[in-house]
C-alpha cells in the first residue's frame, strides 16, 4: 500500500463514559447489558469474539468465533479436533475479546475453557440449519485439502447419506465454555483517555479496579 498512510487514520471517541456508577456490579450482568446494547445498535455480528489460545510451543493463536450462550461462562461451538481444540486440550487458559466499533466499546474476558456437556452440544447442534449440520460433518476443520472441490464433494456425499434422515452431531464437534476469571470493560473517550474497568476474581469474589488507558 505505497500511497496509503495508515498512521494518519484516526478516530475520536466520544460516545459515552464508563464509571462504576453506570456499570452493574456483577460482570456477567454488565456484559449482558453491553451485549444487549450491541444487538440494539444492529451491529453486524455482535456476538463475534476473537478467541485466543496457546499451543504447546507457547505460540498464541487468535481467531473469531461466535458466542452462542452465556451461563456460568461464555459458550461457543467448534470442531474439537481443530487446531484450537488441540490447543485447548493442551492448555485450557484462553481469552476472548469483543469489539463493538459503533459503540466505541471493547470487552476482554480471560479464563479457563472446558467442553460443555454432550447434551448441551446435542441441543445446539439440532437447532442449527441442516446445511450447517452437514458442513460440521463434512469439514475436518484445519486439515489441508487439495481444493474447494474436495470440500464440496464431501458435503454432497454427506448430504446424500443423510437425505431425509436426522443428522446426528459428530463426536468431534461441540461446545466449549470459557469460565472467566477476569473481565475488562473499555469505553473509548476523548483525547485517548479511555475508561477501563476491570473485574478480577479473587477468592470467589469479583474485585474491581480502574486501569490507566
Ligand atoms: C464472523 C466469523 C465467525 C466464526 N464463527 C466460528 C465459530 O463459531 N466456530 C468455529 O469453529 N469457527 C468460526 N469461525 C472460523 C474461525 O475463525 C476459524 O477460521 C476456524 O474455527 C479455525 O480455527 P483454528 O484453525 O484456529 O481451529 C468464524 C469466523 C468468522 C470470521
Amino acid at each position: 500500500m505505497p500511497n496509503r498512510n495508515l498512521a494518519n487514520i484516526r478516530n475520536h471517541y466520544q460516545r459515552d463514559a464508563l464509571d462504576w456508577s453506570n456499570l452493574p456490579s456483577d460482570p456477567f450482568t454488565a456484559f449482558e447489558q453491553w451485549m444487549e446494547a450491541a444487538i440494539a445498535a444492529k451491529l453486524y455480528e455482535p456476538t463475534a469474539m476473537a478467541l485466543a489460545t496457546v499451543d504447546n510451543n507457547h505460540q498464541p493463536h487468535a481467531r473469531i468465533v461466535l458466542l452462542k450462550g452465556i451461563d456460568t461462562g461464555f459458550i461457543f461451538y467448534t470442531n474439537y479436533d481443530s487446531p484450537k481444540g488441540q490447543e485447548i486440550a493442551h492448555n485450557p487458559k484462553a481469552a476472548c475479546t469483543f469489539f463493538w466499533p459503533d459503540l466505541e466499546r471493547q470487552v476482554r474476558i480471560e479464563g479457563v475453557i472446558a467442553k460443555v456437556s454432550d447434551s448441551l452440544s446435542d441441543t445446539y447442534f439440532s437447532s442449527r440449519p441442516k446445511d450447517s449440520q452437514l458442513a460440521a460433518c463434512a469439514s475436518a476443520q484445519g486439515k489441508v485439502i487439495a481444493d474447494r472441490a474436495e470440500l464440496e464433494s464431501n458435503f454432497d456425499k454427506i448430504a446424500q447419506q443423510f437425505a431425509n434422515k436426522t443428522i446426528t452431531r459428530p463426536a468431534n464437534w461441540g461446545g466449549y465454555r470459557l469460565t472467566p476469571t477476569r473481565f475488562e470493560f473499555w469505553q473509548g473517550r476523548p483525547n485517548r483517555l479511555h475508561d477501563r474497568l476491570v473485574f478480577r476474581l479473587v477468592h470467589d469474589a469479583w474485585q474491581q479496579e480502574r486501569l490507566s488507558p
